[in-house]
Parts: C-alpha cells; sequence; structure tokens
C-alpha cells in the first residue's frame, strides 16, 4: 500500500518562524512600522510578497514598486544570514523518525512550501536527499491557501489528491490541503488548525501506528 505525503517545511520541519520574525521587524522597524510577535504568527505560510503587503498595510504605508522590490531582497538577504547558521540540530523532534518510516515503508515524499529558500534550507539541515521532490516558492505562481502548490507536488509524486496526506502548520497551509482534497494533518494548535483533519501539537506525537493507518486511507 502507498500513498502520497507531502510535507510543508516551515513550522513542520524546522521553526524558521524565529528567522522570518528578526528580518521582517529590521525591515518593518527600519521604516517606522512596529512587528510583533503576534504579527509574525499571521504571516506563518504567507509567502514573501504577500507578507510585505501585509506588513506595509498594518503600518500603513505606501512605497513605490522600486523600494517594495529594494526591501524584498533585503529582507531575503538578512533571512539567509540566519540560515546560513543552521544545522541537523534545528530539525523539529520527531521529524526524521517519522520521515525515515516512510522511507522504510517506500513511501514517496515530497516538499510542498511556500519558502523559495526550501533547498537551501534542507541542505543545511542535511534533509535534501529524503525528498523524491521539491514544489517550492519557486514552482507556484498562486501562494497558499490556493492549492496549487499540494496539487503539483501530488503530480511530481504520481498521486491523485484523495491518496495524498499533508502535515501543515498554518491555517492558509490546511485550507490549500483541504481545496486540494487531501487528507490535512495540522502540526500546532488544534484551536487554530480547527479545519485540519487531525492535530498534533508535534511531530513526537505521531506514533509509527498512526502513520501505518495512513497507508490505507482514502479522502472522501
Ligand atoms: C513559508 C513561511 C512564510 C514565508 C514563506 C516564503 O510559508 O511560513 O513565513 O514567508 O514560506 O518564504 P521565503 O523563504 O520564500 O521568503
Ligand atoms: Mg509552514
Amino acid at each position: 500500500r502507498k500513498r502520497g505525503f507531502i510535507f510543508d517545511l516551515d513550522g513542520v520541519i524546522v521553526d524558521t518562524a524565529k528567522y522570518h520574525f528578526l528580518a521582517w521587524k529590521k525591515l518593518a522597524n527600519g521604516i517606522g512600522i512596529d512587528f510583533t510577535e503576534h504579527q509574525n504568527e499571521q504571516l506563518k505560510g504567507v509567502s514573501r510578497i504577500e507578507s510585505l503587503k501585509k506588513i506595509l498595510k498594518w503600518g500603513k504605508v505606501t512605497l513605490s514598486e522600486a523600494d517594495f522590490n529594494k526591501l524584498m531582497a533585503e529582507k531575503n538577504t538578512n533571512y539567509l544570514s540566519y540560515i546560513a547558521t543552521m544545522d541537523e540540530s534545528e530539525i523539529l523532534p520527531g521529524v526524521i523518525k517519522a520521515l525515515q518510516y516512510l522511507i522504510d515503508k517506500k513511501q514517496p515524499i515530497a516538499l510542498g512550501s511556500a519558502s523559495k529558500n526550501s533547498v537551501e534550507i534542507l541542505n543545511k539541515v542535511n534533509l535534501l536527499n529524503r525528498f523524491d521532490a521539491i514544489i517550492d516558492g519557486n514552482a507556484v505562481t498562486k501562494a497558499k491557501p490556493d492549492p496549487e502548490v499540494f496539487l503539483k507536488a501530488a503530480q511530481s509524486i504520481h498521486f491523485s489528491p484523495e491518496n495524498c496526506i499533508v502535515f501543515e502548520d498554518s491555517v492558509a497551509g490546511i485550507q490549500a490541503a483541504n481545496r486540494a482534497n487531501m487528507i490535512s494533518i495540522g502540526i500546532g494548535e488544534a484551536s487554530i488548525l480547527n479545519e485540519a483533519d487531525v492535530v498534533f501539537k508535534d511531530f513526537t506525537e505521531i506514533s509509527t501506528d498512526f502513520l501505518e493507518k495512513l497507508l490505507s486511507v482514502t479522502k472522501s
């Protein structure tokens, strides 16, 4: 029995939100806008361009296209300086065990992420070779909650959507998985991810028995 397993990256495999926070805060403060952890929460799963649009809206700031693009580039340069320090120790608890279980069972695994830095990050934490396909921000035109990223990920591992299982930490990502007609597994707070088919706090709560059961489920 086989299913297609699709993993989001940020917040599921690694906690990069803290680095996004530092980079967005620096950018926002630099143009006189406050930026809080609470606002950072709302940028989870949101593409870089949409994130900057939101920050400008919160701060009631309008920019020329040239300045907008300059800030986008600066944000990423700053973010990449944090990424540069990452290693295996930043892989979230239980993730390697789950990935290894699926690999041992010969299940295909794809990445479905909004990030344009996904290969860089997976390389840093030494997980790139565990994925059969990478669909990320460079491969899609529509951001989550649009299902494009997950539909492309399913195609890339040759599975129909209802036989795919998505692990996601963001509300937009859970909505994208549901719209794609895939099983959505929330990683985080059940009260926030209430649209998911099932929610776990983190991968340490996901047993191999549960993963085994997933091999025979189909989204209905
Ligand atoms: C993920 C993160 C978002 C981030 C987006 C784009 O979805 O949760 O916070 O904005 O990826 O990431 P990037 O690395 O391309 O800036
Ligand atoms: Mg995420």
